[in-house]
């Protein structure tokens, strides 16, 4: 959280009393990136953890909010990121503590100082290099057979993000900020923030995927982590465009979602839901419904358009140099593959137009840093640039190759190839992600 992020302050509210949220205390730390520090509002008192808003009201959240106001920061990311470390009674010496407040007594020096010595140490965090890193170390390990890690180190590069690229222009004029629900490690709100100038707000009900994002992929925009099965903890209208790209499917309380999702994207703006699942074949799709289904729950009115009708003509203008797609609504009769349901702004008569042009489209007009792609390893030979898709995990290899029929295993590029490396980044094999996601050099600027 920057201090930049007064502007959703000022459209938050309490998920339980719906009050508006004082982050007074947030503003008393004069430093640009508030990392730790304390909402409250007339029930309750948040935590912001790691650069992270926790706007939950469970036991964990509680007790990481008791840290905080000890100033046990590391300690409090501990318990949100579940790492081992924490003692029996901290919790309760935190509360001590908080209680009696910094006052420079001798016996509140030396429960403060107890209490420090017994925290866990910077070290395992202070290790994670990279994205990747972090990500198999906090999302890897629970259940081996998942591979969210994998998922989310890779995800820039699979067609369920990258059609997200051709739909950007939707996202330049819309009448307030962006919220992307079930954001995960942030990538979609990241690349529209980066290419578009909008401002955004990541929400997930998954702490440690904000942390990745907040420490990896941007640290200028906000993160709010929300409980599952409540409601948002924003005002109605309070965004312009509400986006989530492979989330719906998973929330429980989609329906009532859907409703919250609507009061808080302003009546004239746009709600974008991207790569929702319409089937079952995926190991992880969550809950699929049929394509004639995606808009229930919605009053707004849709188009609903499925993935490959967006992906497929989007590469061919950006390698033809420009043009236009026209997307029509396909809600009836277009089964078998995941879609895409835009509700609201721009959508007219059943059809949508995104230019592909540059001046228009932020990616073909790129003149930003880029990075490779994780999935890609690159060798440099003079000017070129070899680049070869990594090894992935079996059950991530099945899923790339259903969706990734536009990139090929290997390329040799070179640096002074602006319209090859164009078209790279249109495919998401070079990204607008940081140089810190890699660890690596950029490959050079526009
Ligand atoms: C497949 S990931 C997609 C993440 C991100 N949108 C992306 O495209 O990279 C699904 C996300 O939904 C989140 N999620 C699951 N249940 C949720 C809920 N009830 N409310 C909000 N987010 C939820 C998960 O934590 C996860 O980050």
């Amino acid at each position: 959280m920057c201090d930049t992020s007064q502007w959703l302050f000022r459209r938050m509210e309490c998920p339980e009393c719906k009050s508006p949220i004082d982050s007074t205390a947030l503003r008393r730390n004069d430093r640009q990136r508030v990392e730790y520090g304390l909402l409250d509002c007339a029930c309750a008192t948040y935590p912001v953890v790691a650069g992270v808003a926790v706007l939950r009201t469970d036991a964990l959240t509680q007790t990481a909010a008791e840290h905080v106001a000890s100033r046990e920061f590391e300690t409090a990311r501990s318990v949100l990121l579940n790492l081992p470390g924490r003692v029996p009674g901290r919790s309760a010496c935190g509360t001590v503590l908080s209680r009696l407040g910094s006052a420079g007594h001798p016996a509140v020096r030396a429960l403060a100082a107890y209490h420090r010595a017994s925290g866990r140490s910077d070290e395992e965090v202070g290790a994670w290099r990279t994205f990747e890193d972090a990500a198999t170390a906090l999302v890897g390990s629970d259940d081996p057979g998942f591979y969210f890690d994998e998922y989310l180190t890779f995800r820039p590069l699979e067609q369920s993000f990258w059609n997200l690229h051709a739909l950007l222009p939707l996202f330049h004029d819309a009448p307030g900020p962006l919220l992307d629900f079930a954001g995960g490690a942030g990538h979609a709100s990241d690349l529209v923030a980066r290419t578009t100038g909008t401002r955004t707000c990541t929400v997930d009900v998954n702490f440690r995927t904000l942390f990745l994002y907040t420490r990896f992929v941007n640290r200028q925009q906000p993160a709010v982590v929300i409980g599952e099965g409540a409601d948002l903890p924003f005002f109605d209208d309070a965004f312009g465009t509400t986006l989530n790209v492979d989330g719906l499917h998973f929330v429980p309380n989609r329906f009532a979602m859907s409703g919250e999702l609507e009061r808080v994207t302003a009546a004239d703006g746009l709600v974008a839901l991207l790569h929702q699942h319409t089937d079952d074949q995926a190991r992880i799709s969550g809950t699929a419904l049929p394509t004639a289904e995606q808009t229930r729950g919605f009053d707004r009115e849709a188009v609903v358009v499925p993935e490959r009708d967006v992906v497929e003509p989007f590469v061919r203008a950006v390698d033809e140099g420009g043009g236009s797609i026209e997307l029509h609504d396909r809600r009836d009769g277009a089964d078998g593959g995941d879609v895409n349901v835009l509700f609201g702004a721009d959508v007219d008569d059943d059809t949508v137009d995104i230019p592909v042009e540059r001046r228009v489209h932020p990616l073909l007009d790129w003149a930003g840093p880029v990075t490779v792609n994780h999935a890609y390893e690159v060798t440099t030979d003079g000017g070129s640039l070899h680049l070869e898709r990594r090894p992935l995990s079996p059950v991530f290899r099945e899923e790339f190759d259903r969706t990734m029929a536009h990139t090929d295993e290997a390329y040799v590029v070179s640096l002074d190839d602006v319209d090859a490396r164009r078209s790279l980044l249109a495919r998401g094999v070079l990204t607008v992600l940081p140089e810190r996601y890699v660890g690596r050099p950029v490959v050079g600027d526009g």
